[in-house]
Formats: C-alpha cells, structure tokens, sequence
C-alpha cells in the first residue's frame, strides 16, 4: 500500500521550493521502488485565512490524522496576517495536536560550501539540534492585564512538565549513543531562569545517570551561541527546550553557509500521529516571487521522511546526491546564497537528476 503523504506548501518561497522537494522524492521513489501517494491542501497559508478567516479548516485535524507523514512548507507572510496568528493557526498546532515532541535538526557543513566562519571544512560542524517541540516557553497560557492603562501587564508562562523534558532528553541520548562521538550537550540559562532552568539541569542530570557512556556537558544558552560560532567542532547532539532550539536551529546551519540548506522533522516518535517535515527556514518575503530560494532544506527534509518511513538507504541516497551537487560546483545550478547564479528550479532539477542517475 503506498505511503499517504499530506504536502502543505504554505506561503512565499514555501511554494516555490516545495515542487523541487517532490521532484526529488519522485525521483527516489522511482530509483527504490518506493510507493508514495501525495495529497495537495490549500489550507495552512494567509492566503487561506484572508478567505476564510482562519488558516484551517475545523475539521483539518480529522482529515489529517490518517496520513502517514506531513510534507510542509513554509507559512508566514506578515504584511498580510500577524505571524502569531499564522503561525499559531497552523504549524503549531499540528506540532501540539501531533504531539510531535522531538523537532530534529541536522547542522552539517557540506562540501562545496564556504562557511561563514575562517577556515572551517566539511567534517568540523557536524551535530544535530535536538529542541523540545511541544512546550516550554510556546506556552498559550498567559494575557494582558490594566489594557489601555500605564499599568498595563502581559505575562506569558513557560510550562516544563517531566514528561516532556525526559522525553526528549530520553531522545537526544538514544541519539548521541548511535553517534561515534558519543557527546550531548545542554542548553540551559539556569543562573537567570531560576526556576524553569534549574529543573530542566536537574532532569539531563537525572538522565545522564542512566547514560553513563555519554559524555555530558552544558553551557548556558549565551556562551553557548557563542561557541556555535568560535568552536563548531565541539558539538554533536545539542538539546534545548522549545525556544533555545529554536534559536540554535538558525544559527547552527548559518554557521554552515547559508539556512535555506536546514532541514528538520518535528516527530512523534510513537507513530500515533504523522510526522512533519519542513525546511528550517521561513517564508522569506524578501525574495519571494523570484524563484531563487535554495531548495535543499525541503528536499534534505524529503530525506528525512523517508528514512522516518523506514527507506534508509534512499534517504542517505538523496542527501549523497545534494552533496554530490554541491561538490560539483556548477554555479548555472547553484542558488545565490551558497554562491551560484542558478534558481530553485535548476538546483532542484540537478538533485533529482543525480538522485536518479546511480
Ligand atoms: P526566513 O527564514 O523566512 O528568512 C530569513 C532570511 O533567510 C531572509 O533573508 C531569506 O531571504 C533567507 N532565506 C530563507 N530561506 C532561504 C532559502 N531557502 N534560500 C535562500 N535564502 C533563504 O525568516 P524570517 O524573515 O524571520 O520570516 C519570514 C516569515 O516566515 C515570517 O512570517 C515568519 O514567521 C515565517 N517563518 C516560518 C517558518 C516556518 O514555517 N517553519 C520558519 C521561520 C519563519
Ligand atoms: C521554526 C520557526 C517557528 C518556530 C515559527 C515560525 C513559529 O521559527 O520552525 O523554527 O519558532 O518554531
Ligand atoms: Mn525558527
């Protein structure tokens, strides 16, 4: 039976790099045999809300549910709508109601791709991004108080429970004992965060107990964004909570050349509900409508669900063929973030076809 994959494209270059990401999976389906069924939804974009006045339908998590993975884009155009309410109104809620707890984002310096940081090769920055997906300081839980006055107060709550920081500190180390390295870094600020903080210290303590081959250490969240950029080659599985991740998950790829590269999987790891995989990035209004947005981080994003849907080998295949592209260095196929004058298209075009030739 094939595999029923919902794809959402959403807003600005989220539609321009998603065909490229299907090209792609079409192609490596193709090579492995591989029966993938996709399904198109207009909902999820602001162009959708400016019809409907919401950004999906009511019964969106019904017709949802049963597929088995979500191929989405990238969502936001704030011109048109605040982002709080799009970005609420879709991409958080799938992550709440799929309880994708695990947001799984792989920094790796390719070859091809000059670092923005002197004298760093491929092989330096390697390491995943681990970020608690469901909870921290994505709270909804909080308001504005004495509105329209002097003593006007909004207040927003960070929500830490057990449950959801030992699951994906649980996930981070399943994940640094299959790497050689075999290291995990924390993302903490507990000297400011006082009691959210200290918790969430007391809880990879608590787990690194049960991991004892694991090398352990943590940095608080500033020094820590500066040794992203001073010392790369230190880490290799990073996990923070909801909004550190978020924040480690742009500047670990920038670290790597350029973000339109990043992919991520937002996870429910017991397969209750499906996955989600999107490039890292936004919507990028600023060069939206110019078909030159870097297509890679959807198309990497592609080669996480198949290897979420068991198709490892066709996974490693596609990224060894955006690897082989960027190793060639045609830059009529390149995009101009990572120093070619081609176009989504021609770059998306030129993986497909290395996907395909074997
Ligand atoms: P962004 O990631 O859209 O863009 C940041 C910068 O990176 C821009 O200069 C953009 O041109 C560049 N960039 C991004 N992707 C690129 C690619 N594939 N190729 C080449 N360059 C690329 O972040 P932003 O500007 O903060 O946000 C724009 C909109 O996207 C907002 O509405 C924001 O809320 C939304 N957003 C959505 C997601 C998502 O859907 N997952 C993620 C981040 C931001
Ligand atoms: C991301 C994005 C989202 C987040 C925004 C658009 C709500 O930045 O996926 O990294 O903060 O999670
Ligand atoms: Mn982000």
């Amino acid at each position: 039976m094939a595999h029923r994959i919902a794809v959402i494209a959403g807003d600005g270059i989220g539609t321009e790099v998603m065909p490229e990401g299907i090209r792609a999976l079409e192609a490596a389906a193709k090579r492995f045999n591989i029966p993938l069924e996709f399904t198109t939804f207009e909902f999820g974009s602001c162009d959708y809300y400016l019809e409907h006045g919401s950004m999906l339908p009511d019964d969106w998590f019904e017709q949802l549910k049963g597929f088995d993975a979500l191929f989405y884009g990238a969502v936001g155009w704030p011109d048109k709508v605040p982002d709080h309410i799009s970005l609420w109104g879709s991409l958080l809620q799938f992550r709440r109601r799929f309880d994708q707890y695990i947001n799984l984002r792989p920094c790796k310096l390719m070859p091809g791709i000059k670092s923005p940081l002197a004298g760093r090769e491929p092989g330096d920055i390697d390491f995943y991004v681990v970020r608690e997906n469901t909870e921290g300081e994505y709270s909804s839980i909080g308001g504005k108080m004495f509105e329209g006055t002097e003593r006007e107060i909004v207040l927003q709550e960070t929500v830490m429970s057990r449950t959801g920081i030992d699951r994906v500190l649980k996930y981070a180390f399943d994940l640094a004992q299959t790497r050689p390295r075999k290291k995990l870094t924390s993302a903490t600020k507990s000297n400011g965060i006082s009691i959210t903080m200290p918790y969430w210290d007391e809880r990879v303590a608590e787990m690194a107990n049960s991991y004892p081959e694991i090398a352990v250490d943590k940095f608080h969240i500033d020094i820590l964004t500066a040794n992203f950029v001073l010392h790369p080659d230190w880490f290799d599985v990073v996990v923070g909570s909801n909004l550190f991740g978020d924040i480690l998950s742009d500047l670990g790829p920038a670290c790597t050349g350029t973000i339109g590269i990043a992919p991520s999987a937002n996870i429910n790891p017991e397969g209750n509900f499906p996955s989600l995989f999107e490039p890292v990035h936004g919507s990028a209004p600023d060069i939206a409508g110019k078909g030159i947005a870097n297509p890679i981080g959807q198309i990497w994003s592609g080669a996480m669900m198949l290897e979420h849907l068991g198709y490892q080998e066709a996974g490693e295949a596609m990224v060894t063929a955006i690897e082989a592209v960027l190793s060639d260095g045609n830059s009529q196929a390149l995009t101009r973030d990572i120093g070619g004058q081609g176009s989504t298209e021609s770059l998306g075009k030129a993986i497909a076809e290395r996907i395909g030739a074997h």
